[in-house]
């Protein structure tokens, strides 16, 4: 999918998204976070069947939290064999913001040449570092925390009091929390959502400097998709939280020492990437329904042609 059937692929992809995030807003704020990932999830494997695509799920969603999900594995489109493509999603990155009425959940998805995609295996959780392009290859993930600050205070030609850095808001992040503040940087702790907080740490001067700290495996793939199409820099370590995931980690002969680069979890730079807001966030409006429309608002990117571009669609019913 290169030259000029890439934009159109692009525009096509988006739809996907956009169904989700549709039959996502009927749960909004309803507490029921399986009733709304069921739904979003259903409405984003029939808007995927209908595009022409040979799509297999090499990233879906669910073993971790046992929710509704797209299957790995499972085969989506109407092509034959022409149009072969990886695909990773996420119906409803940020369930719990969906279901509390809480900003910043999206549906996502990314789709890339067949074989290119990562196969993250048994492990759930991923050690992320994500940063903007003037940042790229200048910071190595395994330095403490004070020492990648003053390296991404340095790319970025600004002092470390003036970073930012998003962490998701857990109790594994509050050593490294206490020790971003003593560097003088400042956290925005967010309770879930770090595709959301990786996007912004790459697209430059969003106000979000870098993300940094655990989250999910199959979002870190998601995001190595987006980062490396926005020309930013992402590297992820396995890093297994829960004692039956650090089993089947250590069973399949996995490194939780080694730093996977994002061209490691990526290999293609024709990457796709669309991302809707469901509810209001940092980076995208969330859904609004009126009589006859929904107004739907996607950022999509093509690594292929480096460009990103928000897109508001007020979709009929
Ligand atoms: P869900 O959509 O599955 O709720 O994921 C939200 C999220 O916060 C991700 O952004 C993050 O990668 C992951 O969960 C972290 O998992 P956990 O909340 O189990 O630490």
């Amino acid at each position: 999918m290169t030259g000029e059937s890439a934009p159109l692929f692009l525009y096509a992809l988006r739809t996907v998204t956009e169904a989700a995030a549709a039959a996502a807003y009927d749960w909004i704020g309803r507490g029921r976070k399986e009733d709304g990932d069921g739904a979003a999830v259903d409405a984003m494997r029939d808007a995927l069947n209908q595009l022409a695509i040979d799509g297999l799920v090499v990233i879906g969603e669910g073993e971790k939290d046992e929710a509704p999900a797209l299957f790995n594995g499972e085969r989506l489109g109407t092509a034959g064999d022409d149009v072969q493509l990886d695909i990773a999603v996420d119906p409803i990155e940020g369930t719990t913001y969906m279901a509390t009425g809480l900003s910043n959940s999206l549906a996502v998805i990314a789709a890339a040449p067949r074989g290119s995609m990562m196969d993250p295996g048994p492990a759930f959780y991923m050690e992320k570092l994500a940063v903007p392009p003037a940042a790229k290859g200048r910071i190595d993930p395994s330095w403490p925390v004070e020492r990648r600050l003053t390296a991404l205070a340095q790319a970025l030609d600004k002092p470390i009091g003036e970073l930012t850095i998003y962490v998701l808001d857990k109790p594994r992040h509050k050593k490294m929390v206490e020790r971003i503040h003593e560097a003088g940087a400042r956290v925005a702790l967010y309770p879930a959502g770090d595709v959301a907080g990786a996007l912004m740490a790459a697209i430059p001067d969003s106000g979000i400097d870098a993300l940094m700290g655990t989250g999910g495996t199959p979002e870190g793939v998601m995001t190595a998709c987006a980062v490396r199409a926005l020309g930013g820099d992402f590297m992820g370590r396995l890093d297994p939280q829960l004692p039956s995931e650090q089993i089947a980690v250590r069973d399949a002969g996995l490194s939780t020492e080694t730093w996977y680069a994002m061209e490691d979890m990526i290999s293609s730079q024709n990457v796709f990437f669309c991302a809707t807001g469901i509810t209001p966030g940092l980076l995208l409006d969330g859904v609004q329904r009126h009589k006859d429309h929904h107004r739907l608002h996607t950022l999509m990117i093509s690594g292929a042609s480096g460009e990103r571009q928000f897109l508001t669609n007020w979709r009929p019913r």
